[in-house]
Parts: C-alpha cells; sequence; structure tokens
C-alpha cells in the first residue's frame, strides 16, 4: 500500500565525439529499430552501473532439458528431486577461463580488479564506471532520452573478437524493442515490471491461445479503493502490449461496493497495484473483483470496521447466520449493517439500502486480499470465527492468499508497538493458521534478478515485512518442524513467553489494552502460529496512477504476484482434468524446495531489529519465494 515515485535525474549535457574501432574488435550487438527517444548524448562523467552477462556452460545447456524431465516427468525415478540453487550455480556457471578471459580484458582496459564484482549466481561480471571509460571500452556513444525515468543505450557496441564466445550480452546497451528481450531485465534493481517478476519466479506469460476453463477466475478482494480503466490502459500499454486496452476484472459488487472510478473519484493505489501485478500473470484468464460494501463504510477507519466480514457474508450464505465463539452474523458494533440508511458522505448514491448479500457468489478457486489489521484491533472471538470460515473456504478447495502486512514486528512505524511499546504485534486474519501468508522481498540496488532477493526493509517508508507469531492461534501441524527448526537454528535474541493468550472480548482500545501475558515479560510467543509462509517482490513496482508513471510497493504487491502463480497452477490443473488446489501450506511446507528460500534482510519494527530472514522458515519471508515451474511440478504431480 505503498506510493512513491521514482527521480532519477539525468543531466542533459550534449557532447560529440567518435572514436575508430581498433582491429580485434567485432561488433557484438546491434539495434535492428531505431530509438527516436534516445537522442541525447550523455555526459562522459555520469556512472553507468555495467553488467557483463556471461555465457551459460555449453555442456550444461546442452544436457539442461533431460535434467529437466528427469526431476519433472511423473515417470521418472528422481521425479521431484529438484536441484539446490547451489546446485544450479554450480552446474551451469560459465567456465572459470571465460571469467577468467573478460576480466583481463577489462582490466587491461583500466577498470581495475578491485571495481568488479563477480555475482553470486556466477553469471554476471558488474562494475560501476563512466560513460567516458564505457564508451572507450566498447568503442560506442551512450544516449539517453531526457525523461525523469531515463532510458540509456546505444546503438551498437564492440568487444574483442577473442573473447565474444564468452559474453551473452552487456548492459546498458542495446536496448530491445522485443519485449521478452533481456535487456528488459537490466533495471529491476530500481523498477520492478511484469518482464522483471517473470524472471525472478520462473514462469513465462501464459499461452493465448490454449483454450481457458471459464471457472478459473482469479478472485481479488478490494474495499474503499477503486481501481480507474485509464489507469490500467496506461498500464497495459506501456508494460504488456500482449493485454488490449479495456481489460478489466468482471466486478462481483457486494453491498454496494462499486468500480471502477474515474480519476475525479479518487481512485486509490491499492487497486491498480493489484491489478498491475496480476494481469500480466494470469491474462487471458479473467479477474474477478469483489469489492465490499457502501461508501459510509468502506470508507471507515480500517481499525474500526470489521473488515471481511460481509464478504464471507457473499460468498457463504451460511456466514450470515452462523454462531461460533458468542457471535452470529454481523457484529453490530463492528460489521457494517445493511440494509444502511445512513446517509453516505458525499451523495445519496454511497449508501446501500438493499438487504445484507447473503451467498450471491460462488468463491473463486484463488483469492488475493491485500488488506489487513492487527489482532489486537479486534476481539479473539471474533477472528476465531472468521478462521472457521476460512478453514471452511480452504475445505472447498479455496486458496485465500494476505498480504502478510508492511509493518514489521510492529504495527506501523519501526518504533510502533502499539502496545506499551513491549509486545510484537502479529497480523490478522493472516494469524490464522488456513490462510497463506505472503511477505515482502526486494532486489537490492546493483543486483540483478538472477542474484538472491533479500527481505524488504526500506527505512523511508518504515516498511519492512510484516512477520511474527500469533497470540491467538497455535502452531498449525504443518508448519510444526519449520518452526521447530527455524527455533534451533537460528534462536532469536528476545524474551518470550508462551500461550500467548489475545482474549480481548470488547471493542478495542489498542493504548488500554495489555495483553494477558505482559506480565510475563516476553515479547512474542514462542507457539503461536507463525508469519508469513511464502514471500514474493514487493517493492519499486512500476504502476500508472493519476494518468503517471510511478513506484508502489508493500506486501500488497507481494500478495497478488503469489495468488496470480496459484491461479496458473490450477488452470493447468484443470486442462488435465484435476482440481482445484485448495489450501497450499500443507503442501509447500512439505516441499518447500519448490520455494527459493530468502536468507538475508530482517524485519525491524517496535523499536528493535525485528527477526532476520535466516536458511529455512523465518518469520520474515517464511518458505521463501515462488519458483513457478518447480511448484507447478509439485501440484501437476498431485492427485
Ligand atoms: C472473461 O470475461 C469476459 C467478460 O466478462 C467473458 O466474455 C469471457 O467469456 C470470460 N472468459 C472466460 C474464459 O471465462
Ligand atoms: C464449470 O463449472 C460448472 C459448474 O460446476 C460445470 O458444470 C462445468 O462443467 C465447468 N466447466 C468446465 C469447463 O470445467
Ligand atoms: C490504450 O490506452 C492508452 C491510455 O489511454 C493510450 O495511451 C494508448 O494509445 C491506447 N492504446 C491503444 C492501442 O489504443
Ligand atoms: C506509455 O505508452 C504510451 C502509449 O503507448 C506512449 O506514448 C508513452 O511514451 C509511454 N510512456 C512511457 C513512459 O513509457
Ligand atoms: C467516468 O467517466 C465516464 C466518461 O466521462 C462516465 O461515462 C462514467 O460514468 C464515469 N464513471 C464514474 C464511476 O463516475
Ligand atoms: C437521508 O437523506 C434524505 C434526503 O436528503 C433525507 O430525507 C433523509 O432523512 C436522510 N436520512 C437520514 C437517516 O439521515
Ligand atoms: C477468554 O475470555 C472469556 C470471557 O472472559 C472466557 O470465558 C474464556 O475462557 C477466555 N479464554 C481463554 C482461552 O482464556
Ligand atoms: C483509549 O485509551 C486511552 C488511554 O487510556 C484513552 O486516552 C483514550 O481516550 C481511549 N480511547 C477510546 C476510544 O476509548
Ligand atoms: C545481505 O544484505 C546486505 C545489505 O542489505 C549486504 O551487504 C550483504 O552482502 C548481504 N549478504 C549476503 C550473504 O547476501
Amino acid at each position: 500500500m505503498l506510493h512513491y515515485v521514482l527521480i532519477t535525474c539525468l543531466g542533459l549535457f550534449w557532447l560529440a565525439w567518435s572514436r575508430a574501432v581498433p582491429p580485434g574488435h567485432v561488433v557484438h550487438e546491434t539495434r535492428l529499430l531505431s530509438h527516436p527517444q534516445l537522442s541525447r548524448r550523455m555526459h562522459p562523467d555520469t556512472l553507468l552501473p555495467m553488467r557483463i552477462g556471461l555465457k551459460h556452460n555449453k555442456d550444461a545447456l546442452a544436457n539442461a532439458e533431460r535434467w529437466l524431465m528427469e526431476v519433472s516427468h511423473p515417470h521418472s525415478p528422481k521425479y521431484g528431486q529438484f536441484w539446490t540453487q547451489e546446485t544450479i550455480i554450480d552446474v551451469f556457471r560459465p567456465s572459470d577461463a571465460a571469467v577468467k578471459a573478460v576480466a583481463r580484458w577489462l582490466t587491461s582496459s583500466g577498470i581495475a580488479k578491485h571495481r568488479i564484482t563477480h555475482s553470486d549466481n556466477k553469471g554476471w561480471l558488474a562494475f560501476d564506471a563512466t560513460v567516458q571509460e564505457v564508451e572507450s571500452l566498447l568503442h560506442t556513444e551512450y544516449f539517453h532520452d531526457g525523461q525523469r525515468r531515463a532510458s540509456v543505450g546505444c546503438n551498437q557496441y564492440h568487444v574483442p573478437s577473442r573473447i565474444q564466445q564468452h559474453i551473452d550480452y552487456i548492459t546498458p546497451g542495446v536496448k530491445g524493442q522485443d519485449k521478452n528481450s533481456n535487456d528488459e531485465l537490466a533495471n529491476c534493481d530500481q523498477v520492478i515490471t511484469p518482464a522483471c517478476v517473470r524472471a525472478l519466479y520462473n514462469f513465462d506469460t501464459a499461452d493465448p491461445t490454449a483454450p481457458l476453463n471459464p471457472n478459473n477466475s482469479l478472485g481479488i478482494f478490494e474495499e474503499g479503493d477503486f481501481y480507474t480503466q485509464a489507469d490500467l490502459d496506461l498500464f497495459f500499454s506501456n508494460h504488456t502490449s500482449y493485454i488490449p486496452n479495456g481489460t478489466h476484472p468482471t466486478l462481483n459488487s457486494i453491498d454496494g461496493g462499486l468500480a471502477p472510478n474515474n480519476w475525479t473519484d479518487f481512485p486509490g493505489s491499492e487497486s491498480e497495484l493489484d491489478f498491475a501485478l496480476a494481469y500480466p500473470i494470469v491474462y487471458p484468464q479473467n479477474i474477478t473483483l469483489f469489492q465490499t460494501d457502501d461508501m459510509y463504510y468502506a470508507q471507515r477507519d480500517a481499525s474500526k470496521s470489521g473488515w471481511f466480514n460481509t464478504f464471507f457474508d457473499a460468498i457463504d450464505g451460511s456466514y450470515c447466520t452462523y454462531s461460533a465463539w458468542g457471535e452470529t452474523g454481523n457484529d453490530p458494533s463492528l460489521d457494517p449493517i445493511y440494509p444502511d440508511l445512513r446517509n453516505g458522505t458525499a451523495s445519496d448514491q454511497d449508501i446501500y439500502a438493499g438487504p445484507l448479500m447473503c451467498g450471491v457468489y460462488k468463491p473463486t478457486n484463488v483469492i488475493s486480499i491485500s488488506y489487513g489489521v492487527f489482532e489486537m484491533d479486534l476481539p479473539a472471538y471474533y477472528q476465531k470465527r472468521q478462521c472457521d470460515e476460512l478453514l471452511k473456504l480452504a475445505l472447498q478447495g479455496v486458496s485465500v492468499v494476505q498480504a502478510s502486512g508492511d509493518t514489521g514486528v510492529g504495527a506501523g512505524g519501526y518504533e510502533d508497538c502499539l502496545r506499551d511499546n513491549d509486545v510484537f504485534t502479529p497480523t490478522a486474519l493472516n494469524s490464522c493458521p488456513w490462510i497463506t501468508n505472503v511477505g515482502g522481498t526486494t532486489i537490492e540496488t546493483g543486483n540483478t534478478v538472477y542474484d538472491p532477493e533479500v527481505a524488504v526493509n526500506n527505512p523511508w517508508q518504515d516498511y519492512s515485512s510484516s512477520g511474527g507469531f500469533s497470540n491467538i492461534f497455535p502452531i498449525p501441524d504443518y508448519q510444526a518442524s519449520a518452526v521447530a527448526h527455524y527455533f534451533k537454528h537460528h534462536d532469536p535474541p528476545y524474551p518470550y513467553y508462551h500461550d500467548g493468550n489475545w482474549n480481548q472480548t470488547t471493542t478495542h482500545n489498542r493504548t488500554k489494552l495489555l495483553p494477558v501475558e505482559k506480565k510475563q515479560k516476553g515479547i512474542y510467543n514462542r507457539n503461536g502460529r507463525g508469519i508469513p509462509d511464502v514471500a514474493a517482490n514487493g517493492d519499486k513496482i512500476a504502476v500508472w496512477w493519476y494518468g503517471e508513471p510511478s513506484l508502489s510497493g508493500g506486501t500488497s504487491a507481494s500478495c497478488p504476484i503469489f495468488a496470480s502463480l496459484l491461479n496458473r497452477i490450477v488452470e493447468e490443473r484443470l486442462k488435465v482434468g484435476k482440481g482445484p488446489i485448495g489450501f497450499v501450506n500443507p503442501a509447500l511446507y512439505a516441499y518447500p524446495e519448490v520455494l527459493n528460500d530468502i536468507t538475508n534482510g530482517s524485519n525491524p519494527g517496535c523499536g528493535t531489529d525485528g527477526f532476520r530472514a535466516v536458511e529455512g522458515w523465518d518469520p520474515v519471508t517464511g518458505l521463501g519465494t515462488p519458483d513457478y515451474a518447480r511448484m507447478l511440478g509439485l501440484f501437476l504431480s498431485l492427485p
């Protein structure tokens, strides 16, 4: 739910010089289509982050398809024995001789050895160099487009013929016009585009000609926040030319919730973010938008409205009257009540005077929810009743995916615990064990999509990936060994308590109420359900908002990425006559190798450094980020 604008400023200097290409050099890449915007020469002193992509080991590539079939074909004896990331790096790494030859060329051209780094995945040599240095190295001239988000490139460049065989391509260099070109990946550490997400999580755009199952539309929940078609169209035309203008979700309006909005009606950044991530992944599959509540309720302070209750009512009629934990139907002090005869904030259209909508929509196979509150915002009985509902949805084969939150171990701001500043604050409904929580990761500046991501921690925004341990729900069986492994090998340095018991029974007052466990002096519940389960990128995401390109982020982005990939997997299963995948946590905890373990970063909050991302499950990034190909292999192998 974050929103900020990237400002990359390059001076508008002009300097003309040309240079003869010495013998022994060959053209390595040439731009096929001219790029009229790249017309301004770059200042010779501007620093460029240079990346030389080295060719993979030839023998490995020749065998790669056979290896893949060995681990993914159901009749193979090695089925499911996926490779570790270390083995992949090792087998595919370029030969030492190749790395040495390219490095020697750089050092003999004046790029000192200490300036050159070899990426963790061994596929890249990286160094920063001035335009002047690079132009002399590659015998070329660099241009930029004078835009705020500057594009930088040359029309062709040269390398010595003796090392050409070792080099895939060099960035920044010839910016391709082809949307699938690897050049699109050069700036993923600055702007996450759909191409970056595909490279990160190992999948391609869906086959536009494959038959689609009409029963598999991705569900997205929104409340009090609206998409605008004009911004979606700008996003599509700038990032995903394969998605036509006008593509939009099917509206399942709940109790007066309406979308889209025009710019004049204050569209929200959350909806734009959700669709900017989901459409590029699932298209041409449809998206179903569950837009909840009339404006009177939708705009009410999140901590005062019950959240999700009217949504559950609408997709499960029995929830309207279901009794559990001392509550039946909607809670008069917490939930929106319909018909709503109170006039709204702006016009009569803001109110929904119809009856409460009960069981009017069928839940989709996968539902993405980038909204949430904190456990201490709501009474425990209320959360338990909602959690039962999630269990019932899971039993029907619905996968509910939720953003873990953007506040680290705290409740908003690095310093804020909202509980006398001394106890970590788990997010809700996240702590319900029957939901899949998605934490946030980022590509560190200077890294490529092929380097391991780290847990997101963005101090300007007070933003880090929410995680921790519930004070309401105990550790579920499917998670027990992962959490035990974490405590055994990476015990966090904080005092803790057991049987955390958030048992508030009246309407909340966060500053006044203290958890039962406070007297025990711990700050987290050692045997609570761990959050999150998995993670995905949630930082520096390209979106369009009010007609302008900008950057957005939050686990709000991570959630639709993960949910969209699950929806793609469901589609593949439907094609072979299998059913949806339902609650995925037991499968993911049983086969964590289908995820990329995140082992760096932390989630500060509550005046502490938070927890650390480590090997295995951790309360920052869970089991890690998706590898679509591996996840698909796993779920296709299951009955
Ligand atoms: C997607 O939605 C559109 C518009 O509602 C509909 O015409 C189309 O049939 C849907 N596609 C599938 C595969 O259900
Ligand atoms: C979609 O769901 C309906 C109702 O469950 C079912 O009758 C139909 O066969 C399904 N269609 C496909 C293509 O699976
Ligand atoms: C799609 O919509 C955008 C934004 O309105 C516009 O700039 C673009 O030209 C449109 N593309 C097509 C193919 O109509
Ligand atoms: C966005 O797309 C529009 C229409 O395709 C194009 O005119 C414009 O230059 C693009 N803007 C950026 C920043 O890519
Ligand atoms: C948005 O503007 C269009 C064109 O001006 C109009 O037809 C439409 O009714 C407006 N939508 C809303 C939700 O106000
Ligand atoms: C809502 O507005 C209408 C028309 O302005 C008015 O007649 C009615 O009394 C109002 N209802 C409430 C509950 O304020
Ligand atoms: C929570 O509080 C209620 C009402 O005070 C009480 O009946 C119940 O036993 C408590 N539950 C736990 C687990 O302490
Ligand atoms: C919550 O408690 C604080 C501290 O006791 C008090 O100042 C505040 O007025 C209370 N707020 C509400 C809404 O009761
Ligand atoms: C972890 O990230 C920090 C910066 O956030 C970086 O300095 C460090 O090298 C990284 N460590 C590993 C093992 O990747």
